[in-house]
């Protein structure tokens, strides 16, 4: 069958399509890449002319400075609604013009099947193949969920986005309406690993087995790791977010999923999000699996593989080795994404490990990340339960199973030196036996 006249008859501008959306309307986006910017800057130029009431926009890892997220002056009549509260979603949060759904990211496709209902959906998707399908390239995420529970489905067409051939498609018949808008994608900013960041890289890298299976959190720090794995064989790879680092340990033959007990020769994840090279990587590579994140981060299926490491970072950690990854006190920074799947997937697994590393300071070497007590406000990311290894510059602690004493203990001597007094003077006062 011939889908060309069928794509053509759906086929709209921008504005003509973000005149459809009505007062009150709720739209919904994947994350990162999936994301459809041509749509949504139509809809800011209509909510600019004060054409639109109530609508909202949920979203997730947002990779363009959607207005909804940078001009407050939009509020009322579109606001955006974040699952993840990180990037440009963190500024409106924060300023009180934008609201955040906390959850497990695992968790998101059930909550939206549950709880919530889209009037649209808008994808971004590379150009329709001959048999009818758009693939929706880097993000596989919760998309199913929501073309579960949508009222309308329209699809924004960008040539440069790869064809993910394992990953999730859409056939033109569930499509209402299509926008074309090439553009080049965006990319993540990548340094080379700074001293710091080799340091910690090279302490978990000394804890990482041949044939390990590994998940990399977003950051410097987890890309160092990458870069520390290269000399590392038969390497695996189960993630939420492929990076750079993960196509290099590919490219250099660390990585080649053989020692894997599921989707073994294929690395997994559920999104991905870097440089020009990792969508060049996925175009038309069955090597690569884009699966759903309720699939890719449940803990009951990241653990089947054995050795399952999962390294992610952390914006301060107490005593007890609860880990804040989300806030400053009461400040929004991010979500949980899948911290706590990995970190329960990886404990859970044969010979898994679970690293969560970060500097030992912020502010310049003015703040302690390490800490008698969270800070008022502070989220708790990943409990005192779940913990595993914690990894700053000045070495590794190893909490689980451990007693508050010997956590305590191993967390201030991995403490900056200049908090170190300071923070054995904290523990005596609590009266922890240190
Ligand atoms: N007190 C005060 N400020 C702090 C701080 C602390 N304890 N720790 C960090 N900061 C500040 C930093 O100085 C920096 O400020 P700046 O933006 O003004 O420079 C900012 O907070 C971000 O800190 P940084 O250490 O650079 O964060 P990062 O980019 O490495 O990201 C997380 C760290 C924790 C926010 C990030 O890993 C995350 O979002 N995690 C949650 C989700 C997750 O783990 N997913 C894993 C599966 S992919």
């Amino acid at each position: 069958m011939d889908y060309t006249a069928l794509y053509q008859q759906k086929l709209t501008e921008a504005a003509s399509l973000a005149a459809r959306v009505e007062n009150g309307w709720n739209i919904g986006m994947d994350a990162a890449l999936a994301q459809a910017p041509g749509f949504a800057e139509a809809l800011a130029a209509r909510a600019k002319r004060s054409e639109l009431a109530g609508a909202w926009v949920h979203t997730l890892l947002d990779v363009y400075p959607f207005d909804f997220y940078t001009d407050a002056s939009l509020s009322g009549r579109l606001n955006g609604m974040s699952w993840f509260s990180g990037g440009y979603a963190r500024k409106a949060a924060n300023a009180g013009y934008a609201d955040i759904i906390p959850g497990y990211y695992r968790d998101m496709p059930g909550h939206i099947r549950r709880a919530w209902d889209y009037d649209a959906v808008v994808l971004a998707a590379s150009p329709m193949d001959k048999h009818g399908y758009f693939s929706l390239s880097c993000t596989s995420s919760y998309s199913e969920a929501m073309l579960d529970k949508t009222g309308r489905v329209y699809i924004e067409v960008n040539r440069e986005l790869p064809r993910a051939v394992c990953g999730t498609q859409v056939h033109i018949s569930r499509v209402d309406a299509i926008i074309e808008n090439d553009h080049p994608l965006p990319v993540l900013p990548t340094a080379a690993p700074d001293a710091l960041s080799t340091t910690i890289g090279g302490y978990i890298a000394e804890l990482i087995p041949d044939g390990a299976c590994i998940q990399l959190g977003i950051g410097a720090i987890p890309d160092a790791v990458g870069a520390a794995l290269k000399s590392k064989h038969d390497l695996g790879i189960h993630t939420e977010m492929f990076t750079d680092s993960m196509v290099e340990l590919i490219e250099c033959g660390a990585v080649n999923n053989s020692k894997k007990q599921i989707h073994r020769g294929v690395s997994v994840t559920t999104f991905a999000f870097g440089s020009q090279r990792i969508y060049d990587y996925i175009n038309d590579n069955p090597a690569i699996a884009l699966m759903p994140v309720d699939y890719v981060n449940d803990p009951n299926v990241i653990c089947r593989n054995d050795n399952m490491i999962s390294i992610n970072a952390a914006l301060e950690v107490d005593f007890w080795g609860q880990v804040c990854a989300e806030s400053v006190g009461t400040k929004h920074m991010s979500g949980s994404g899948g911290q706590i799947d990995y970190v329960r997937g990886a404990t859970q697994s044969k010979g898994g490990k679970s690293f969560i590393a970060f500097s030992s300071t912020a502010k310049g070497g003015t703040i302690s990340k390490i800490k008698s007590t969270l800070t008022p406000g502070a989220v708790c990311t990943t409990s005192k339960n779940d913990v595993d290894y914690i990894v700053t510059e000045f070495g590794v602690a190893h909490l689980r199973g451990q007693s508050l004493a010997s956590r305590t203990r191993q967390l201030i001597a991995i403490a900056h030196p200049d908090f170190r007094d300071q923070l054995s003077f904290e523990a005596k006062q609590r009266g922890i036996m240190i």
